[in-house]
């Protein structure tokens, strides 16, 4: 098989064991996200993945799985700009609650279904650390560390002590965090749209 060539669209079309064999390597899987992602996206997803996998070591959290939780968390982002129904339609069929406006989670919320329907992806830790990963309403460590990573992987080059803290406290590290994503979605809320700052 060429794994080179699978995409989300065909990938419920393979062969089980295909599919088992892509979801349980990495390095198979990071073929398939290459493909959905822009380049720069795809980059942030691999950043955000590595700083996962360290801050779970730090905090005894499966570091395989916060890697996975990193470099998924994002496939269903860019829609936002491009195919906003698209994402309207998740939320509307799976969790009318979230057609709440603010744009910028969207793809956060959306992909927990996504993962689900195209990938018949079911970890229920990592589904739930990208469902809250732009605005996390959860207080597991995984949900916390992917939460800090994305704000914080080393591409987005900000230069603070956010990391350094993470190590050491996550929930500590996210409370400083949390407070400039609510005062950004306060400000821009009644906003059509939601740039990606978050
Ligand atoms: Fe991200």
């Amino acid at each position: 098989m060429n794994y080179e060539e699978v995409t989300f669209e065909d990938f419920m079309s393979l062969p089980s064991g295909e599919r088992k064999r892509i979801l349980n390597d990495p390095d198979l899987l990071k073929l398939l996200v290459k493909k959905k992602l822009n380049p720069s996206r795809y980059s942030h997803s691999l950043s955000v993945a590595s700083l996962c996998r360290e801050l779970a070591v730090c905090h005894h959290v499966d570091p395989e799985k916060a890697y996975l939780a990193g470099l998924l968390h994002d496939v269903c982002k860019g829609l936002e700009k491009t195919n906003i129904t698209f994402l309207e339609d998740y939320l509307r069929y799976y969790d009318h609650d979230k057609l709440n406006g603010i744009y910028g989670a969207y793809h956060a919320w959306s992909a927990r279904y996504y993962l689900k329907e195209m990938l018949n992806f079911h970890d229920k830790d990592i589904l739930n650390a990208i469902y809250n990963h732009t605005i996390c309403n959860s207080r597991d460590k995984l949900s916390l560390i992917l939460y800090i990573a994305d704000k914080r992987e080393p591409l987005r080059g900000i230069k603070d002590d956010i990391i350094k803290i993470a190590r050491k406290d996550l929930y500590q590290a996210f409370k400083i965090l949390s407070w400039d994503v609510e005062k950004y979605i306060r400000e821009v809320k009644n906003e059509r749209f939601i740039e990606n700052r978050i």
